[in-house]
């Protein structure tokens, strides 16, 4: 039996992390074994992740030290940070270094950084097609995780840069479902005119890291993106029209109206979309379907994750 391969999951109790440390457990053959960090060693969720097998231990993306002990003796690291927490990207740049420096330190072989594009490497501050946020970003949330692709790089982290995609899981927990619309009909409203927007059910994206470590040489200083399917608004409407039993409309509102709506992060997210709609055919082929599939052979179709999550959609 091949040696133990201990990857340390930051994020363990959230979305991507989570699915990744489940994705370890359900595979009763494999020579990996999770080791869930957590700030609360203590919550439900840690407890039961420890149920389930997980090693639990206690790390905090601001204390780099606590990083550093977390990831000492594990062979790799997934690696997220959690922009909607705090919504400041310079927290997110620290963070960031602090994860980089770490798994330097702890001497990790492989390293996902769960990253996003730095969308100013297309549409620099001073172009105005969209507003500059917070000084110096377009879309913060992206621009950040992309910024702090170079902290790994600069350690020599051997690394490899995941590019995740649109949670379908957003229609029940983001506030993105359908909602009632003047007539009452529903709908879905996303400034992405008729072009695609690349999506996935979260859990898979931890599937695919596991995908990620299993293939590990091919993927060390690659930038990889992922996806379940690449879909318009209309499609997206189609599909949960035929789940719900109900007519959804895409309602194709402008980058304008998006970020006007006035909830914390709209402007971040309208111009988020504007992104992915004005550099559609490069948003969309870096987030490559079949590679996608090749990493996690049970990838979730919109429709797969909709059979399994209508009845949690918030209506
Ligand atoms: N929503 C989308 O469509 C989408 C798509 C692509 C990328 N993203 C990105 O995904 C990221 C969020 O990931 P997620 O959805 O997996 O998050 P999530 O489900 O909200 O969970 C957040 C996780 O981060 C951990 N965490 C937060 N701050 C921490 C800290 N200071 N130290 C240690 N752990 C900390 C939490 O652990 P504890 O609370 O247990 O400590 C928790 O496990 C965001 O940055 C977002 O930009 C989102």
């Amino acid at each position: 039996m091949a040696a133990t391969k201990v990857i340390a999951v930051v994020g363990a109790t959230g979305a991507q992390g989570g699915g990744l440390v489940r994705a370890i457990l359900e595979d009763s053959g494999t020579s990996y074994q999770a080791r869930a960090l957590t700030r609360n060693t203590g919550s439900d969720k840690a407890a039961e992740l420890a149920r389930q097998g997980a090693e639990v231990v206690a790390a905090d993306l601001d204390n780099r030290d606590s990083l550093v002990t977390a990831f000492k003796g594990a062979f790799g690291a997934y690696c997220v940070t959690n922009f909607w927490e705090h919504f400041s990207p310079e927290k997110e740049l620290q963070q960031a270094a602090n994860l980089a420096a770490a798994a330097k330190e702890a001497g990790l072989q492989h390293v996902i950084w769960s990253t996003l594009e730095d969308t100013r490497e297309r549409v620099p501050l001073d172009d105005d097609r969209m507003p500059t946020l917070m000084e110096h970003y377009k879309v913060p949330h992206f621009d950040a995780k992309g910024e702090a692709n170079q902290y790994f790089r600069d350690q020599g982290v051997p690394t490899t840069f995941l590019l995740t995609s649109f949670y379908w899981d957003n229609f029940i927990h983001f506030g993105m479902g359908p909602q009632p619309g003047p007539d009452g009909t529903l709908a879905i409203a996303f400034p992405m005119g008729d072009k695609k927007l690349p999506g996935i059910a979260v859990g898979d994206i931890g599937r695919c890291a596991y995908g990620i470590f299993c293939h590990d040489d091919a993927c060390i200083d690659k930038t990889l993106g992922i996806a379940g399917e690449h879909l318009t608004g209309d499609e997206m409407a189609a599909a949960l029209t035929e789940a719900l039993g109900q007519t959804v409309r895409y309602n194709a509102v402008t980058p304008e109206f998006y970020r006007g709506l006035g909830f914390p992060g709209a402007e971040d997210l309208g111009n988020m979309f504007q992104f992915k709609r004005d550099f559609n055919d490069q948003f969309c082929g870096i987030r490559d379907l079949d590679f996608s599939r090749a990493l996690n052979p049970n990838l979730q179709t919109f429709a797969d994750w909709l059979a399994a999550n209508k009845d949690l959609i918030p209506l």
